[in-house]
């Protein structure tokens, strides 16, 4: 069985079976590669804005779950997804402020996935303001201890209307 390191674990615990997930900066993989392994996520997107991470997730991909149909992307952010493709959107291990820029650039597409698993690393804040002006809800956080890193692990759900801009 694939082990995952505390802070993918804790953002896997937010993902309910049946969920389709797409993983935007999946780098290694390893995330969705356990949600498919699982048997929690029937449908599993690795997206990446560069090749060599996906070469990366491919390798990690035949060696952990060979069987698993690969849906590698190579792209920009939500650029990769079609719109409602999936339940479930990751964003982890990047700065809020390119997660930000990654939710902002066409906020319809974005609000087309109801569920949004974020991590930022830094920037924490301006991203959290930008959700909330936009209407996004908190449904769940924790914080996970990784190395001397603390990590906010955040589950939100987008709206259909947005808050006052207030
Ligand atoms: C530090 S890794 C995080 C890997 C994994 N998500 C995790 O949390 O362990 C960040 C990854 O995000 C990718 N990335 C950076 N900007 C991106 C963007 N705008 N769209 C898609 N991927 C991006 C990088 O190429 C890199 O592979």
């Amino acid at each position: 069985m694939i082990q995952i390191p505390k802070r993918l674990a804790a953002m896997a615990e937010y993902i309910h079976w049946g969920e389709r997930v797409a993983d935007i900066g999946t780098d290694h993989g390893l995330l969705p590669i356990f949600l498919f392994n699982q048997k929690i996520s029937p449908k599993v997107i690795l997206s990446d804005i560069r090749p060599g991470p996906l070469e990366k997730a491919k390798a990690n991909l035949l060696a952990y779950s060979p069987e698993m149909a690969a849906d590698l992307r190579l792209g920009n952010g939500l650029e990769t997804l079609r719109s409602g493709e999936v339940d479930t959107v990751v964003i982890a291990g990047m700065g809020g402020m390119m997660i930000t820029e990654i939710l902002a650039k066409d906020q319809k597409k974005t609000r087309s996935f109801r569920k949004y698993i974020l991590q930022p690393r830094n920037g924490q804040d301006k991203l959290r303001i930008w959700l909330y002006k936009n209407g996004y809800t908190v449904n769940k956080e924790r914080l996970v201890k990784e190395g001397n890193h603390i990590c906010e692990v955040r589950c939100y759900f987008s709206t259909k209307i947005p808050c006052s801009k207030n």
